[in-house]
């Protein structure tokens, strides 16, 4: 039986991934800071990260799938949630391949984030293009896959859908940051997990795939989509980005997370989530809404609480 190590496998894309490597036979060790923090149902075998041990864990791994990130730099609160940051990813992840290349994995399976720009202000797609770069420079055979976004299975596991859906269940009017029409491609994290396994068994040279999803929306679409999903009107006012920003960070307040960063507003509004060419996967966003709209929302999801 061959040995799959995946980061993040008590988390979102991780925990599917290692379930859909169960699926195909394969024996799963995950690799997580979180041990003892979140559940492992699943009762995979688990090692620490290798920057936070001494030893080699990726000794006797066949295939070691990347997921690991931090989705925006957080100063950290004194009695609350701890500090964490783009750079202190970027190191991390980079001990991570070194590990991989100490113990002579046979394959890396990466998830980058679709349009990673070396050149780029913002340090999220800074940051993956240096670790796209540096993954290729270990010279080990490797699949890069770019998503733009994730969604599914549950509505409180989809936090930007979900968190839409939410504001447009409590408030009166939504809102774009601009005209709001960059566009998205969603794809479902089952397709992304089933991607992700047939790179893992894959013999194929190196490549990087767009994993992105069969439907594209631009954000007001994305917006008017789910608000004919649950039911709801509601006037769709297009905003100056400080405007959008400041009312994103007030309602981040209110709930105790950051709901949505500059960066990531800017991130959007580049349209770097979004690329050409046909997208993947068999699971359609209008569909999945149907099936789910009436939790969509209900709760909001809190980025920040995952990591407590
Ligand atoms: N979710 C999306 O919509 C989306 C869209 C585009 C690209 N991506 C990419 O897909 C990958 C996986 O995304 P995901 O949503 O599945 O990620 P996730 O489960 O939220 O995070 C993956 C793992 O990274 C570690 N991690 C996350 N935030 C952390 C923090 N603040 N401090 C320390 N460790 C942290 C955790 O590992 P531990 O086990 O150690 O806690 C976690 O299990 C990422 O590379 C992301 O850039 C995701």
């Amino acid at each position: 039986m061959k040995t799959i190590a995946i980061t993040g496998v008590l988390g979102y894309s991780g925990r599917y991934i290692a379930a859909e490597a169960v699926r195909r036979g394969w024996h799963v060790v995950g690799l997580t800071n979180s041990g003892g923090r979140l559940p492992n149902p699943a009762g995979y075998e688990l090692r620490p990260m290798p920057w936070s041990t001494q030893e080699n864990v990726l000794a006797g791994v066949d295939v070691l799938v990347n997921t690991y990130w931090v989705r925006f730099s957080y100063e950290g609160k004194k009695g609350g949630h701890a500090a964490f940051s783009h750079d202190e990813a970027v190191e991390n992840t980079r001990t991570l391949f070194a590990a991989a290349q100490r113990a002579g994995v046979g394959r890396v399976v990466h998830t980058s984030i679709t349009c990673p720009d070396s050149a780029s202000e913002l340090p999220y797609f800074q940051g993956k293009a240096e670790l796209e770069a540096a993954l290729a420079a270990t010279g080990l055979p490797y699949s890069i896959l770019r998503p733009a976004i994730l969604f599914g299975e549950s509505a409180q596991e989809s936090i930007l859908i979900n968190n839409m859906a939410w504001s447009l269940r409590h408030l009166p009017a939504v809102a774009t940051f601009g005209w709001g029409d960059y566009r998205l491609q969603p794809i479902h994290v089952q397709d992304y997990a089933e991607l992700a396994m047939n790179e893992a068994g894959s013999d194929a040279p190196s490549r990087i795939i767009n994993a992105v999803g069969m439907e594209t929306y631009t954000f007001r679409e994305l917006w008017g989509l789910l608000a004919r999903s649950i039911g709801l009107w509601r006037p769709i006012l297009p905003v100056p980005h400080a405007v959008g920003y400041m009312a994103a960070k007030l309602l981040g307040a209110l709930v105790g997370d950051v709901m949505l960063t500059r960066d990531e507003i800017a991130g959007l509004s580049q349209d770097r989530l979004a690329v050409s060419g046909s997208g993947l996967g068999t699971r359609r966003l209008s569909i999945w809404l149907q099936q789910h709209a009436a939790m969509l929302g209900l709760e909001y999801a809190s980025e920040l609480s995952r990591r407590q």
